[in-house]
């Protein structure tokens, strides 16, 4: 537990812009995404940014047995730490989620249910962040949905323009406080 939580900051101070956060998400907002994704129900999750798979590991206990996860980490260290998860449902990806539309024909998956990021994107590129929001919302499933914490409120600019307006929670328990934000690909669903 401290050996990951001293890799995450580890990571994070050779990193910051990448990592985006000093200390890995509480169990309070764990339970927020896993909500408004609702893991329970989904077949196809993916993760983007799992770190040092904290997140991971509250989505797996939460999806059904015959659900797939697929984690894409693009820290090699983390990546490392995520492979040490022993359960055949997820699959941990070493990579760039810009490569999104091709990691998940290459594991031959469905579209996801559900995508689930803890990536900074407000200290992205405007253009590598539109191209990552433009290829979750082309290759979602029609009723998936796509849920975000940050802890700017910048993404909502970035997602809208493409889903229409999120629904978000903050959620105070976390250092710092996040929000969680959600927008479906078909509005027709409503934050739990
Ligand atoms: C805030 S941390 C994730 C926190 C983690 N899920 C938790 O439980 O606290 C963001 C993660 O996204 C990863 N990341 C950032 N940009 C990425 C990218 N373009 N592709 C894949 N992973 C990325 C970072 O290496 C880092 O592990």
């Amino acid at each position: 537990m401290l050996s990951k939580k001293l890799a995450f900051v580890q990571e994070f101070l050779k990193h910051p812009l990448e990592v985006g956060s000093v200390i890995p998400s509480s169990r309070f907002l764990e339970n927020k995404i896993i909500k408004a994704a609702e893991v329970a129900s989904a077949k196809t999750i993916v993760e983007l940014g799992p770190g040092t798979g904290n997140t991971t590991r509250a989505i797996l206990k939460a999806m059904p047995k015959t659900a797939k996860l697929l984690a894409i980490e693009i820290n090699p260290q983390l990546h490392e730490l995520l492979q040490k998860i022993d359960d055949d449902r997820l699959i941990a990806h070493l990579g760039n989620v810009e490569g999104l539309e091709k990691i998940l024909a290459q594991y031959k998956l469905d579209a996801p249910d559900t995508i689930i990021s803890g990536i900074p994107f407000s200290t992205m590129s405007q253009e590598a962040a539109t191209k990552i929001v433009n290829t979750i919302a082309a290759v979602l499933a029609p009723n998936g949905n796509f849920v975000a914490y940050q802890f700017s409120p910048k993404i909502a600019a970035l997602c809208d323009p493409i889903f229409g307006k999120a629904r978000s929670k903050i959620e105070i328990f976390n250092i710092p406080p996040a929000c969680v934000f959600r927008w479906d690909k078909n509005k027709s669903t409503s934050l739990q």
